[in-house]
């Protein structure tokens, strides 16, 4: 019957050549592998605890980085889609019966809002919701509440628009006309329905959802609204799309926001 003698890998150094298996007896070197096994477990354990402890230190360092990623983990994992965007004239197109129906078609059921138990959203480190009853809270989504104000805004933006038509001319035009330069008006009215279905995709695409509470009105009582303001998001470096965007620039004589329009 043949006998296979343990051979532990070659370690580097002089050990390997005095400890060869040639000269070890099969009793010595099983209990050098016991000792090696246990060694291999004292090992691990001491790395696995230095790692939680220097995860724990981290998370204490940075409190919300923690907190985001437990309120974060009740939402389910958010397939990426590859989508173009294309001008859609519905969406663009200035308020009337069907534009708005397509705008309050993006809010679901729910007005954006999902309930979540109290005890849930304590074990989830989330700050009190909009109270439903005594044991749940509503909590907006990001994605839905970015959706509301730039349909508010579409909203206020057309309002003003038929406001400013009815002081200056006579029968309402959807369009504002101003006195002097129509077609620049005209055109840059254009422009800003585009920015509207334009920025629509943009919020439907990032696809924020974090999970909102309530605002808390400073005087240490619970809103019944949702500002915002305060809740951590997880956002791409602004400053490195800034600095990138600004090293390879193209030379252009506009500046800021509103010169963009090329004239
Ligand atoms: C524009 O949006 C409407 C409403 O959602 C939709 O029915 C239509 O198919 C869209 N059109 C295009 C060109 O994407």
């Amino acid at each position: 019957m043949a006998v296979f003698q343990y051979k532990p890998l070659p370690t580097e150094g002089e050990d390997d050549k005095e400890k060869s298996p040639l000269t070890t007896t099969p009793a010595q070197s099983k209990a050098e592998h016991h000792e090696r096994t246990l060694k291999t477990i004292f090992a691990a354990c001491v790395f696995v605890i230095f790692c939680g402890g220097v995860l724990l230190i981290l998370s204490l360092m940075e409190p919300e980085k923690g907190l985001r990623s437990f309120r974060q983990a009740l939402i389910p994992e958010i397939a990426m889609e590859n989508f173009v965007w294309e001008n859609n004239k519905t969406f663009a197109g200035t308020v009337d019966e069907e534009s708005n129906h397509a705008w309050d078609s993006l809010i679901p059921p729910g007005h954006g809002f999902i309930l979540l138990s109290k005890s849930k959203a304590k074990k989830h480190h989330l700050p009190p919701g909009i109270s439903v009853d005594e044991n749940h809270d509503r909590y907006s989504i990001s994605m839905y509440h970015q959706i509301h104000c730039l349909g508010m805004i579409r909203l206020g933006y057309f309002a003003a628009v038929d406001r400013f038509n009815g002081l200056h001319s006579g029968p309402s035009t959807k369009r504002p006309v101003g006195n002097q330069d129509e077609h620049a008006a005209h055109r840059d009215t254009l422009h800003l329905e585009h920015c509207f279905d334009y920025l629509r995709q943009a919020i439907l695409c990032a696809g924020d959802t974090t999970i909102e509470w309530a605002r808390d009105s400073g005087d240490g009582e619970i809103d019944s609204q949702v500002d915002g303001w305060g809740v951590e998001h997880q956002c791409r470096s602004t400053k490195t799309i800034y600095d990138f965007t600004a090293k390879h620039r193209a030379e252009n004589d506009a500046e800021g926001i509103a010169n963009v329009i090329q004239r």
